[in-house]
């Protein structure tokens, strides 16, 4: 009876153990194989978004400031705004637009706020655009994405409204941190109106940068930019005083990006026609000694002569 009792119990126990073993296994086969088959599905789900995201992030990795050299030009500037936004936007690109105010009392010199510009953003902007504010593109094949191997010239000499000439990289170019600091930015000797641009020429040739161009465009002078610029309203000054002429005719290898004197009087972030920027309110500091035309008093204007002003020697 004990015998009996005891194998009973045994048996018992036995098939408890069995049956509870065959219960574990099949519950732990169970969850293993649901939780590798989610796992194998967030893994994919994972590398679709990250590709999603390289290919939507592909130019917003690089960030671009469009820096506009200015001084009363209000009426341009509200329709400079809601136009670069409307043909930006369309570009994907991460930009931010900076109006550069000359707000002291010497003569405009473009080159200079640019350098000021260039300061003031170099760490959280990688490339560039020197901008005309007079100056609109209206094809969207205007490309305004990051200049990698040289500088991008927006405004070609066979398509901007009215220079033609070779060499001519005004209006709007584009140029990454890397070559702008190469060429220590632009030179500050170039107080009124014109050359500071031809000058720049010279500099990127010597660093053997290459310029390049948008390729062949069908809309020509005539439609590929808007040219908002009234000469008899906006008279350019184009005055010459001491020995300016000579100076701004010949590459400048003593002034640029690392000595640009200047103080930021104030800046605001303000919104035009709906389209954010910010306004930096710069004056700027003259060497009399270096560039006495900064200020051209009618008694120290020298004639002007008939010259190729185009021309800059290096
Ligand atoms: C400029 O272009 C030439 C010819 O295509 C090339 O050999 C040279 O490496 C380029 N320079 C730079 C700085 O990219
Ligand atoms: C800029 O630096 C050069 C020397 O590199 C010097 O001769 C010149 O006076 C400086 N100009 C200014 C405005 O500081
Ligand atoms: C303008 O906005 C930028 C970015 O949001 C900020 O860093 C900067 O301090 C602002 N400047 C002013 C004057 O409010
Ligand atoms: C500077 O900029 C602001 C707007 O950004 C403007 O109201 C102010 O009059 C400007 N001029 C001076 C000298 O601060
Ligand atoms: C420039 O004109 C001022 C008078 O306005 C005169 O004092 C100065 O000597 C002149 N400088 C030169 C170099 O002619």
């Amino acid at each position: 009876m004990k015998v009996l009792l005891t194998s009973f119990k045994f048996k018992y126990i036995f098939t408890c153990i069995f049956i509870t073993f065959i219960i574990s296994c099949l519950i732990s086969i169970a969850p293993i194989s649901i939780e590798e088959c989610k796992c194998n599905n967030i893994d994919k789900i994972d590398l679709h978004e990250q590709n999603v995201n390289r290919v939507a992030s592909k130019h917003h990795k690089h960030h671009l400031a469009i820096l506009v050299p200015f001084r009363d030009r209000f009426e341009e500037l509200l329709m400079f705004a809601p136009h670069m936004k409307k043909f930006l936007d369309k570009q994907d690109i991460d930009y931010h637009i900076f109006i550069l105010n000359q707000i002291d009392r010497y003569r405009f010199n473009r080159a200079s706020l640019i350098n000021v510009g260039f300061l003031e953003i170099k760490q959280d902007f990688d490339y560039i655009a020197m901008h005309d504010i007079d100056l609109l593109p209206m094809n969207d094949e205007l490309q305004y994405f990051y200049p990698e191997n040289g500088p991008l010239h927006i405004s070609s000499p066979e398509l901007h409204p009215r220079y033609h000439y070779p060499t001519f990289i005004g209006g709007i170019l584009l140029i990454n941190r890397k070559h702008f600091l190469q060429v220590n930015g632009m030179s500050n000797k170039y107080w009124g109106w014109g050359l500071e641009d031809d000058e720049f020429y010279v500099r990127l040739k010597e660093a053997g940068l290459n310029i390049t161009r948008p390729p062949n465009l069908l809309t020509g002078i005539q439609g590929t930019f808007k040219h908002n610029h009234n000469r008899n309203h906006r008279k350019r000054d184009m005055v010459k005083c001491f020995n300016q002429r000579e100076v701004t005719r010949k590459r400048d290898r003593q002034t640029g990006l690392h000595n640009v004197s200047y103080k930021i009087e104030n800046s605001i972030n303000a919104t035009i026609a709906s389209t954010p920027m910010t306004i930096l309110n710069i004056s700027l500091m003259c060497d009399e000694f270096i560039t006495p035309w900064c200020q051209c008093d009618t008694n120290n204007v020298t004639k002007d002569k008939k010259t190729n002003d185009k021309k800059i020697k290096r």
